[in-house]
């Protein structure tokens, strides 16, 4: 059996996802869908419903009532809010762990992948209302779900991997690829279609890199794909691979986005950054 297919069958060794995000997901996007369907989806989701009442009740939202329903919850944070918070603690679980092979402590993959979800949906709301917000943030809060599970490989061969990053001029994923038979993007497609995300879902996180050239033609997949480089270049809680990867100047320009924009969505990650930190201690830390 190859190295990759023993990295393949580790797939089941982490927490399937939620079952209920997919059908948040579908809520979210139907124009009929109402509030109330939100909350009955939620209600089937014990750990969920502890969380969303353990989040409206701390002294980070402040509501001046005790909240003890998940409708009365679902009414005072919003539909937006619900459906981040739905997303996040279905799959959360899985990002908290350290991940020594990229060089990430405790907490920190769940923080930085969260802040660049909140930025990607942002953005996708506000620059291109067009794309579909909810599909950008999930893929952005999951692109790297595939480094926690390849991790103990690349740390194993980081030399390797370090060496043709810097002498050869390879993308950090195109460098797993070579030394371990795959990389994090395309494990973290596997996963994706294992836990029966949708085909786009799949593909965003398949290319989240833009290793497809196709998908430096599709709109939601630049988005992805600028905001994870925007919060690789926020130098926070990003690991080893850190900038090891081709920055495709041409996205920025095709997606309307000036170096002032930049500077905006770098303040915009840090801001979001310390909410991560927060919420992680209210709701993400396994303690928490
Ligand atoms: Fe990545």
């Amino acid at each position: 059996m190859s190295h990759v297919d023993d990295i393949i069958k580790e797939i089941d060794a982490i927490a399937p996802t939620s079952r209920i995000i997919n059908r948040i997901l579908e809520l979210a996007n139907d124009p009929e869908g109402s509030i109330s369907d939100l909350a009955d989806i939620v209600k089937c989701d014990l750990t969920l419903t502890a969380k969303l009442l353990k989040l409206c009740n701390s002294a980070y939202y402040g509501f001046p009532v005790f909240v003890d329903s998940v409708d009365q919850a679902v009414k005072l944070l919003g539909e937006n809010r619900v459906v981040e918070l739905a997303v996040l603690g279905g799959v959360g679980q899985n990002l908290t762990k350290a991940l020594r092979g990229y060089d990430l402590k405790r907490g920190e993959l769940w923080t930085c992948s969260f802040a660049s979800a909140l930025l990607a949906k942002s953005f996708s709301e506000k620059a291109h209302p067009g794309s579909d917000k909810f599909l950008v943030y999930t893929a952005s809060l999951l692109k790297d779900i595939g480094k926690v599970v390849i991790e103990g490989y690349v740390g194993r061969s980081f030399a390797k991997i370090e060496n043709l990053v810097k002498k050869k001029g390879y993308n950090f994923d195109e460098a797993e690829t070579e030394v371990i038979g795959i990389n994090h993007a395309e494990l973290g497609g596997l996963i994706a279609e294992r836990w029966n995300f949708s085909p786009k879902m799949i593909y965003f996180i398949r290319n989240h890199h833009l290793s497809d050239p196709g998908a430096r033609e599709d709109l939601e997949t630049v988005i992805i794909y600028l905001i994870d480089t925007v919060s690789r270049m926020a130098h926070t809680g990003i690991g080893a691979d850190g900038l090891a990867y081709r920055v495709y100047d041409e996205i920025f320009g095709r997606l309307g986005v000036s170096e002032a924009d930049v500077k905006d969505l770098l303040t915009e990650f840090h801001l979001n950054h310390n909410i991560a930190r927060r919420m992680y201690h209210l709701i993400g830390s396994p303690t928490g």
